[in-house]
């Protein structure tokens, strides 16, 4: 997983990534959960089905807002509506719609589940999985917890609802659903998943990285590995030399704070990072 401030790199770090897994003979799948996906971008690509091929061995999945609201109703969806749908009067495809967009946990909460599964159908030999910019990802991690928190007292609530018979499971049932839903997406976090971080050598990016770096440690999830990106290598002229310079301090403080992760300098490009043939510099840079 690929996390980090927003606009440093992470989907150009994890496309790359990827790129690199395939070419190794991996089957890579490399997937977006940000709700304003690039990676299609990236890879050039337009085709709508998912995955779809975009190289030897490369397979890229973009996850948007219609695939999250296809898991809570596969998963959740009918039988929470018949339970809101005892305090008030809306139709479900609009309760469905406001359940996934408005609550951003909730959205969270599925994509980590997506990932899960598809981890476990072990159709790829590695998911490159690439997030949306710090603020999601934090909340994402907040979810499971939060859910539970707020679940401790809804079973004595729950319990007097009169529901229809067209639920076929209680509430109670599916309230425990959900706790063992985020019980296994957080357990699925912390033992299968390795976060790398990416970020630049700028003030406000350093002092972003400090906070998403504690608040992984929070829950348990350690960082191992961390991409300054757009680290700037050529001082042939003044202004090259004065910016380069200033990340310097930056760079140095970094490996100082983060000492135990393995850190990657990755050089700022005179281009933007479109298509294979670019990405396979930032390839040759990150591996080699
Ligand atoms: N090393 C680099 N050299 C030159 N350009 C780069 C480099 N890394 C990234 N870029 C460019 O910076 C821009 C932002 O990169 P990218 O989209 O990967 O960031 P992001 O962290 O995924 O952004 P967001 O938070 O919006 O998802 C892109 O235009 C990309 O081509
Ligand atoms: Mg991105």
């Amino acid at each position: 997983m690929f996390a980090g401030k927003g606009g440093v790199g992470k989907t150009t770090c994890a496309a790359a990534t990827a790129l690199h897994c395939a070419s190794l003979g991996e089957e890579a799948l490399v997937v977006s959960t940000d709700p304003t996906p690039s990676l299609s971008h990236i890879f050039e690509v337009k085709e709508k089905q998912k995955p779809v091929r975009v190289a030897e061995g490369l397979y890229l999945a973009e996850l948007g807002i219609d695939e999250v609201k296809q898991m809570w109703d596969e998963k959740f969806g009918r039988e929470v509506y018949e339970v809101f749908s005892a305090f008030v009067s809306v139709p479900y495809e609009q309760f469905a719609d406001f359940i996934t967009s408005i609550l951003p946990g909730l959205r969270d909460e599925f994509t980590v589940d997506y990932i899960r599964r598809l981890a476990n159908e072990k159709r790829y030999g590695r998911i490159v999985w690439d997030t949306a910019p710090l603020g999601q990802t934090l909340g994402l991690l907040e979810t499971p917890a939060m859910l539970s928190q707020h679940l401790k007292p809804a079973p004595r609530i729950y319990s007097r609802l009169k529901l229809s018979t067209k639920t076929r499971r209680s509430v109670l049932d599916i309230i425990k659903g959900w706790e063992s839903l985020s019980a296994e997406d957080m357990y699925f976090l912390r033992n299968s998943v390795r976060f790398v971080m990416v970020t630049i050598p700028e003030a406000l990016a350093v002092e972003q990285l400090e906070s998403i770096v504690a608040e992984f440690a929070k829950f348990g999830f350690k960082v191992k590995q961390l991409i300054i990106n757009n680290v700037i290598m050529d001082s042939s002229s003044e202004f090259l030399l004065t910016k380069a310079q200033q990340q310097r301090q930056y760079i140095e403080l970094l490996h100082d704070r983060y000492h135990y992760m393995e850190i990657f300098e990755l050089p700022m490009f005179p281009h933007e990072i479109k298509g294979v043939e670019r990405l396979k510099d930032i390839e040759k840079s990150l591996f080699e």
